[in-house]
């Protein structure tokens, strides 16, 4: 399935903004809660095949800042099911060489989740076949705040664009070059504002929990269809 892959052209990250989790429920009669714990599964499903194929960055959108307005069943329901996936899939994780990182605040979040999200770093900092990254009480806007509240307190008198990257959360992490975001909205909804001035965006139709290997490849292929100019002209 993966020989129609042009090994010279895969993204180096890939960023996912995960949606349709409630709908996927909703169309089955089940409460919200069904539809995040079977979009659990899509996302172990797409770590594996990101590594497959040979994708050095997977992030994933899990959470967002804006997410604390929903009900709060549903919001102790996700917190929860974060904690329970992290724990059990680190030793998965450790087992594939895989790189487990947070983006986001941490204010407001649960101190149970906190330590776990700690534990599950900890344990994988020395991992180095793949970064995946889970955006947690994460927004763009938030993010860039934060940068610009550092650069305030380091007593910079002014900035480049390249200073500006190492104030973000991960400054290591090269910027996305394909976004994918499931369940046919097409808005980015406040994820990775800066990292995402010229990334590829793809959209499907297909809610996150149905999200499966046929779709991920469809993504692969689709993007490596596209000429990425940068504002030059290619000839
Ligand atoms: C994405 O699915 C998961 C989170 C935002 C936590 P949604 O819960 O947004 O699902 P829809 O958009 O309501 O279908
Ligand atoms: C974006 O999805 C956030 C995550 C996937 C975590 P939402 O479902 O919260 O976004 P909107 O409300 O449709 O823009
Ligand atoms: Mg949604």
């Amino acid at each position: 399935m993966f020989e129609n892959i042009d090994k010279d052209k895969l993204p180096k990250h890939v960023a996912i903004i995960m949606d349709g989790n409630g709908r996927w429920a909703k169309l089955r009669g089940l409460p919200r809660i069904y539809g995040h714990r079977e979009g659990a599964k899509a996302v172990e499903r797409t770590i594996r095949i990101a590594k497959n194929i040979g994708i050095k960055y997977l992030t994933v959108f899990a959470f967002s800042t804006e997410n604390w307005q929903r009900p709060k069943e549903e919001v102790e329901a996700i917190m929860s099911l974060l904690v329970e996936y992290i724990n059990t899939k680190v030793p998965e994780l450790i087992k594939e060489n895989i790189k487990l990182r947070f983006m986001g605040r941490k204010e407001n979040l649960p101190e149970m989740i906190l330590e776990t999200m700690k534990e599950g770093e900890e344990k994988t900092k020395n991992c180095d076949s793949m970064d995946f990254i889970v955006a947690i009480n994460y927004s763009g806007k938030a993010e860039i705040i934060d940068a610009v509240n550092k650069i305030i307190t380091s007593g910079k008198p002014d900035i480049t664009e390249e200073d500006f990257k190492n104030f973000l959360y991960l400054p290591d992490v090269p910027e996305p070059d394909l976004l994918i975001r499931t369940s046919g909205e097409q808005r980015i909804s406040n994820f990775m504002l800066w990292q995402l001035a010229y990334t590829e965006l793809y959209f499907t139709p297909v809610l996150w929990p149905d999200f499966d290997e046929e779709e991920f490849l469809k993504a692969i292929y689709d993007y490596q269809s596209r000429e990425r100019r940068f504002g030059k002209v290619v000839s």
